[in-house]
């Protein structure tokens, strides 16, 4: 490994929280992996020299059940990178920064980020970089499993003094929790700039709380941040000249039986969820109905064990119910985007 290059943003406390991410992750890693796998198909031969950034503790490499020529990670936090490696022991490691690649121009064929891209501050300057790097013809991709890290979005809007509020549930991992963001528009500002003095001159009461609130719900303007950073990623892409940039969303299933993992987490759900942020677990009744309208080929035939058998067999004979285990179905929704140079 390089250097070592502190980064406040991210320390050693936080492998704590990328753990978090793969528990939730590891729900649906099958059904994940033949996402990985679907998309290299059709994306990549397998000659490639691949550089990944923003790569953390390793997960997408780790993952890949694709071989490609040389997969180098690019990631400024070291405790990661050295986690990655412990995690790996195979792989190619770099410390650094996005915005600094320390490689010559037209090095890879296929420059990528995991939930990575989302996290990036100066993400224009960033895909310069990517752009510089990346050979004539060469693919750049980010994947996004978890909603988009919020702190590039605040600082957004702080650089344009819009006052913002973020909306999510905080109880465990921001990352997968923060929902939307809401801003006081420009034309508002004057007002509310009022507003904020006749608050600041009365002592915190219910009354105050109440007429911020009421002003928020009539002219704060909601953001779904996954669409503003699809819209700031592409723009970037499109300032460096990228072509051909796509966006959408890959999902991919998996039916079988259930890890221990699933097991442990809940006897009776036989469905496991992801959609880019929101990680779910699905009791087999109603939303297997729909998940056979909306996935068909994937639940054919019919794996699973339905949840009013599998509690009548257990309410009767209760030793030959923990003796069968139920079928069950994973699927994996990722938000992507994609571009050629
Ligand atoms: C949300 S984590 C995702 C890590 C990993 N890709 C994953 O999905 O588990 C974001 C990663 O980006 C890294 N990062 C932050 N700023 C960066 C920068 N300027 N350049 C490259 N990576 C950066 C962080 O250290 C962290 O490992």
């Amino acid at each position: 490994m390089e250097s070592e290059i502190n980064d406040s943003r991210w320390d050693k406390e936080d492998l704590k929280r990328l753990d978090e991410f793969e528990e939730s992750r590891n729900l649906v890693l099958r059904a994940t992996k033949q996402l990985f796998l679907d998309f290299c198909n059709h994306n990549l031969k397998g000659d490639e020299r691949v550089l990944e950034i923003g790569s953390g503790t390793g997960f997408l490499r780790r993952t890949m059940p694709y071989e490609v020529k040389e997969w180098v990670q690019l990631e400024p936090q070291i405790a990661f990178l050295e986690e990655a490696k412990r995690r790996f022991p195979e792989g190619s490691y770099i410390c650094g920064y996005a915005g600094e690649i320390p490689f010559p121009d037209e090095s890879f064929d296929v420059v990528c980020g995991y939930g990575s891209c989302d996290v990036l501050i100066n993400l224009n300057k960033d895909m310069k970089e990517a752009h510089r790097v990346l050979k004539k013809g060469g693919l750049f991709f980010h994947m996004l499993d978890l909603h988009p890290c919020d702190k590039p979005i605040i600082k957004d809007f702080e650089d344009r003094h819009n006052p913002i509020q973020e909306f999510g549930n905080y109880k465990s991992c921001s990352y997968l929790e923060t929902e939307s963001i809401s801003y006081i528009p420009e034309d508002r500002l004057e007002e509310y700039d009022k507003l904020e003095e006749i608050i600041s001159k009365d002592s915190y009461s219910e009354r105050t709380e109440k007429k911020i609130h009421r002003f928020w719900k009539k002219y704060g303007e909601k953001i779904n941040t996954h669409d503003y950073f699809d819209k700031k990623i592409i723009q970037a892409l499109s300032d460096y000249n990228f072509n051909s940039i796509e966006k959408g969303k890959l999902t991919a299933g998996f039916k079988g039986k259930r890890t221990e993992q699933q097991r442990e987490q809940e006897e009776r759900y036989f469905v496991f969820f992801n959609d880019a942020g929101k990680y779910s677990l699905y009791p087999d009744s109603t939303m297997y109905n729909i998940f056979q309208l909306k996935f068909p080929a994937m639940l054919n035939p019919l794996p699973m064990l339905h949840e009013s058998a599998y509690r009548t067999l257990n309410h009767v004979f209760p030793s030959l119910a923990r003796k069968i285990e139920p079928s069950c179905l994973e699927v994996s929704s990722i938000r992507y985007v994609k571009a050629r140079k």
